[in-house]
Order: structure tokens, then sequence, then C-alpha cells
């Protein structure tokens, strides 16, 4: 790979922010991103939103296999992020306890909690066939796209 070639989280920042400026629906707006990061991302296997109904998490536009359609909160990679409030980054799912495997190939998993105006709006998800294949830098990326998905939505 060229140094031109190289991946670019701003450059990925920008882009999303592009893209998601033409509309403020959220799920015009999550299935794009969702989209651009799939095809943007090497060795992510899956990618997507979850949306808050009551205490349920609601599986919303998402890129790869089909997946788990709900999801409690707490429960999970994505409904502990969901309940605490915070970023979780997992090196090895198998090792994370109550793990929900949609599929059963992925082996690292980032999700992001979603805050539109102080409420709890639903998580963004990503999965990795590879394990630990999320860094610091790319925690850092994930959230900075959730803001710009934020952002752009009413
Ligand atoms: N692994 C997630 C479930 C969602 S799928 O990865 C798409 C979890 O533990 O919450």
């Amino acid at each position: 790979m060229t140094t031109s070639q190289q991946f670019s989280w701003n450059r990925l920042q920008q882009q999303a922010e592009g893209l998601l400026s033409v509309s403020s629906d959220r799920i015009s707006n999550a299935a794009n991103l969702s989209a651009l990061i799939y095809q943007s991302l090497n060795d992510v296997s899956w990618v997507g939103f979850y949306f808050l109904h009551g205490e349920t998490l609601r599986l919303g536009p998402f890129q790869g296999k089909p997946a788990c359609v709900s999801i409690e909160m707490g429960k999970g990679v994505c409904g502990t992020a969901a309940a605490s409030g915070k970023t979780i980054r997992v090196a090895d799912v198998e090792a994370f306890d109550g793990h929900i495997a949609c599929d059963a190939q992925a082996r690292s998993e980032l999700v992001v909690p979603l805050f539109l105006r102080g409420e709890l709006l639903g998580v963004l998800d990503v999965d990795s066939t590879l394990h630990d294949r999320f860094s610091e830098d790319d925690e850092a990326g994930f959230d900075a796209l959730a803001r710009v998905y934020l952002s752009s939505i009413d």
C-alpha cells in the first residue's frame, strides 16, 4: 500500500460530513454512514445502528450479515455501552461476559452510545472477525463519526 492509499480517519470524517450534510433524516443518515464505514475500512465484518425503543435496542440500518433484531438494555456489548453511556472496545468478544454472538465468526467489537440532546438514541456497533481489530485511534475515529452523525440529524 502506498502512502497516498493509507487509511485516514480525518479523510473519512470529512467524507462522512459531506455525505450526511444532504439529509437530516436519522434512518437515511444511519444507512449511508454504515455503508461509508463498511466500504472504507478493512476487516469490518458488520457495522450498523441499534435504536432505543423503551428498554430495548432495536436493529436499524446496517451493512453485513443479518443480525439480532433486539437487545435489552444492559445485555451484550451493545446493551452495556447503552446502559453505561460509554464507548466499549472489546479485543476478544469471547472474554466479554454476556457478549451476544449474532455472527459466530465475530472476534472483536466496538460500540459507541449515541446521545441526542442528552437522551440516549441508540448505539453504533462495529464488528470484526479479527481479534483486537480496533485500536485506540479507531475508537477516537468512531467516536468522531458518531458525533458527525448526531449533528447531522433532527
Ligand atoms: N455482539 C453484539 C450484538 C450485536 S451484533 O454484533 C451485530 C452485542 O454483544 O451486543
